[in-house]
């Protein structure tokens, strides 16, 4: 079976490419290597056989020129930080809704199925923090599902991804492409280079595995009581080709997709990890002011992904971020000027 995987120069993209071809699926990637780390990743994608065709995608024209035709595109292109959206919105839009545009004129052309990377951030903004403080309160496991509203403001970042779903389900309406749509909360692994913004799981390891100080529990008082579930890439993967073997029995379907309850943390029970499998202990400063683009609760139900695939997590908080951490030492290097 031939995949092509967009954004496969990115932290999910290239390690579905790496888990796919290591299943010897016929794997290709497509990516404008315009994050620092793409080049990195692109490294990674030669030495493993992997071609990555440089491209813009949201220039549709000049994607469907690419003749590699595959029968399921997986598509991770975006620019998934979410506070920036608002700063450059024309650069949010067409690198999220314009090329989910031109990847879905690719699967008309190529007859090709799609799977859709979105993301939690779909979900109002309002709504965290009404299960936020429902979960505090009433210890109510009311976690977000696929049933849940999605009208209200969301970020551009969610807003861009929400309007690519939509766009999806238009083109099986008209076109008969068949998709998934996988809404994953916060995903972390090894080939994930943090920033405040994206990233945050990696980003504190690293923090602490340098003894980093400059580190800071951001918004709600500076308390570091925000939290969210966490989804380590390999069992993502595991999931996308449990998918695609599947493809012909389960689709056009939206799941949620994350770590679930039992792999949900605030900020300090991540420091407490960190503080445990590295023994190093900082001084995290606090910075009281809160985005609007913040949210303090994210954990998903993993019901509908449960029911459908058998599926479930099978990497814990500690077990992932010791794995986090040996890629971290290991490569330590060649990530350092990434970080
Ligand atoms: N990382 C997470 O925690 C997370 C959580 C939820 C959803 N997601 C979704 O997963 C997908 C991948 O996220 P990621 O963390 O790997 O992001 P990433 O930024 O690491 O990777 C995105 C890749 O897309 C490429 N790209 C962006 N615009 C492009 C364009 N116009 N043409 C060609 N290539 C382009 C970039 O060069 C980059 O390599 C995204 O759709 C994101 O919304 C990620």
């Amino acid at each position: 079976m031939k995949i092509i995987v967009t954004g496969g120069c990115g932290f999910v993209g290239s390690n579905i490419c790496a888990f796919l071809k290591n299943l010897s699926f016929k794997v290709v990637s497509v990516d404008n290597l315009s994050k620092t780390y793409s080049k990195l990743n692109l490294k990674r994608l030669n030495n493993l056989n992997i071609k990555n065709y440089n491209i813009d995608i949201s220039n549709k024209d000049k994607f469907l020129k690419l003749s590699f035709k595959s029968d399921i595109i997986i598509d991770c292109c975006a620019d998934p930080a979410v506070e920036s959206s608002r700063k450059d919105i024309s650069k949010n839009i067409s690198n999220n809704l314009i090329s989910t545009f031109s990847v879905l004129e690719k699967a008309k052309k190529d007859n090709s199925k799609l799977i859709f990377l979105s993301t939690s951030r779909i979900y109002p903004i309002k709504d965290s923090y009404k299960k936020f403080n429902i979960f505090y309160k009433k210890k109510n496991k009311d976690l977000f599902d696929e049933s849940c509203n999605i009208i209200g403001p969301k970020t551009i970042y969610g807003f861009s991804k929400l309007a690519s779903e939509m766009l999806i389900k238009e083109y099986n309406y008209a076109f008969k492409i068949d998709y998934l749509i996988n809404r994953c909360g916060l995903i972390t692994g090894p080939w994930q280079f943090g920033k405040v913004e994206q990233g945050l799981v990696s980003l504190w390891l690293w923090k602490h595995l340098n003894k980093d100080n400059n580190l800071y529990y951001k918004g709600y008082n500076g308390l570091g009581n925000q939290i969210r579930d966490i989804l380590f890439i390999n069992d993502l993967c595991e999931l996308i080709s449990l998918q695609i073997r599947n493809f012909n029995r389960i689709k056009n379907q939206t799941f949620c997709v994350g770590g679930g309850i039992k792999n949900s943390a605030n900020l300090n029970e991540l420091t407490r990890i960190c503080e445990k499998i590295t023994k190093n202990k900082l001084k995290i400063k606090r910075d009281l002011q809160t985005s609007i683009y913040d949210i303090p609760f994210y954990i998903t139900s993993l019901k509908k992904v449960k029911k459908y695939y058998n599926w479930m997590p099978k990497t814990n908080l500690r077990f992932g971020f010791s794995i986090l951490l040996e890629w971290m030492k290991k490569n330590y290097t060649l990530i350092k000027p990434h970080f």
